[in-house]
């Protein structure tokens, strides 16, 4: 932690001395900026080789920046980690609950990697995707698990058409499938089984998830009569297992305890007949959003997890299943950053000074939901070095509509860049129109190319799904 005073002598330039490391030399997840950030010769953060000033001028602001190397890296790391340190298959799946749009799933699929989808929605932007980029419908099944606590009866008809691996979560959902795939002769429908682990883990308690107390997944105990259930019923094709544990996790013990219990499952699966061959451990690994977090980098962990499958598989003399993972949070949140622009200023004597932007919880839900801490800076003055501690507002009426406390910045002016680090995942796609502001635009940037793949939303967006009744004209 730093002292006060060691802050007030920072600025936006600080950030970058830690930050410019060549891609691949640094573990994604373990960088405030994106891997591409620079300060250029007008002073100003440039990602991608995009000035962030200009990018503002050009596409409106707030405006979320996505760095396509930083994505890149984080997806090569985790299957080239997967590679060397796994003896067996290995799969990893993006969490697209993260942030699910076409050019996301286009770069992370040319990247190899497959995909977590968890509702009907997500389902339909990954298939457009996918179809775009010409892959079959073969390959697309092979690619997709669909996820879910209550899936509709129109979701998973849209699974079984599309051939995907469903992740059964209940006694409700495996029962209507087992009744679908009995209706049609011949159907073998491929399937993951979700069970609570009873692992804790040191994170917010809205996003633990492998606690027993959870909506997720079977419980542990249920797990012989649905073994049972399953080895009863020929239109499944039981492949395996999977759990989460929650996420934004920084210790590496809870997935490593994971490995254990899910092999031991495995186990108890072969004495029903039931030949498992994909263990999934989820997503969960955490990513630095301040300078005091500190998470194991992609390598270290999927090393970690890794090594307890194995070790547990080899203690049993069983084979080395397929191990999947699925992360969200450490591929996509440091890609990302959030540019403001700064507008009013309220100053309270001795008490606090407010800095508004022009955005706030509808654009990053984040600070308001969960408290989540995050780093900024002025970017057209990045060298600027501190001399006040503000606090900065977003735009929303409700007064705990703050999107940082008690921050230290170089004095500021209306119209200067604000940039919020981090925000690649659970901001866009926990985006809202509170208040009926239009959702920030996306730009992606490579090379000094900035290419929009979210369009900005316009009023005329906002009341596009408005109805008027004939009957309140008159
Ligand atoms: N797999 C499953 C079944 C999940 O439920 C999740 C996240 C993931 C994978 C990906 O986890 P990650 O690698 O991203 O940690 N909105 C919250 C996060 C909710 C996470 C939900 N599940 C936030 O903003 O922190």
């Amino acid at each position: 932690m730093l002292s006060t005073e060691q802050r007030k002598s920072r600025s936006g330039q600080d950030y970058l001395e830690k930050g410019t490391l060549k891609e691949g030399e640094r573990s994604p997840n373990q960088s405030l900026l994106p891997l591409t950030a620079k300060i250029n010769n007008h002073d100003c953060l440039e990602i991608g080789g995009c000035d962030l000033k200009t990018l503002v001028k050009q596409f409106g602001s707030p405006l979320y920046v996505l760095d396509e190397v930083t994505l890149r890296s984080a997806c090569r790391q985790y299957r080239e980690a997967f590679n060397r340190h796994y003896q067996g298959p290995s799969k990893i799946i993006y969490a697209s609950k993260a942030w699910s749009c076409l050019a996301i799933t286009s770069i992370v699929a040319s990247e190899g990697l497959g995909f977590d989808v968890v509702s009907g929605g997500e389902l339909y932007t990954t298939l457009n995707a996918l179809e775009k980029m010409g892959l079959t419908s073969e390959q697309i099944a092979q690619q997709i698990y669909f996820h879910g606590n209550n899936k509709s009866l129109a979701e998973l008809k849209l699974a079984l058409e599309v051939g995907c691996t469903i992740v059964v979560d209940n006694w409700f959902e495996l029962k209507t499938l087992a009744k679908l795939g009995n209706q049609t002769a011949s159907i073998n429908i491929p399937i993951l089984v979700r069970f609570t682990p009873g692992i804790e883990c040191h994170t917010h308690e809205y996003i633990q998830t492998g606690h027993l107390d959870s909506k997720f997944g079977f419980d542990p105990h249920q797990l012989d009569t649905v073994f049972n259930y399953i080895s009863q019923q020929s239109c499944f094709d039981c492949r395996g297992l999977h759990a989460h544990i929650g996420s934004q996790i920084f210790e590496e013990q809870p997935h490593q305890d994971l490995g254990e219990v899910m092999v031991e499952l495995f186990q108890k699966a072969q004495s029903y007949g039931l030949v498992l061959q994909e263990l999934n451990v989820g997503g969960g690994l955490g990513i630095r959003y301040t300078e005091d977090d500190d998470p194991p980098s992609i390598e270290q962990w999927v090393k970690g997890v890794s090594q307890s499958v194995m070790k547990a598989c080899d203690s049993r003399q069983l084979p080395y299943p397929q191990l999947i993972a699925e992360p969200g949070r450490s591929l996509i949140g440091s890609a990302c950053v959030t540019s403001y622009t700064i507008g009013s200023r309220k100053e309270i004597p001795q008490q606090r000074t407010y800095v508004a932007v022009d955005g706030g919880m509808s654009d990053n839900p984040r600070p308001i939901t969960y408290q989540s801490l995050y780093c900024l800076v002025v970017a057209n003055r990045m060298s600027e070095t501190c001399t006040e501690t503000v606090t900065i507002a977003g735009k929303h009426c409700e007064s705990g509509d703050i999107l940082i406390h008690n921050v230290q910045l170089p004095q500021t002016r209306p119209g200067d860049i604000l940039v919020v680090m981090g925000t690649g995942a659970y901001n866009h796609s926990m985006a809202s129109n509170y208040n009926r502001l239009p959702r920030p635009a996306a730009v992606l940037v490579k090379d000094g190319e900035a290419n929009l793949v979210v369009k900005r939303e316009t009023h005329d967006d906002l009341i596009r799904q408005d109805r008027l009744p004939e009957r309140l004209l008159s």
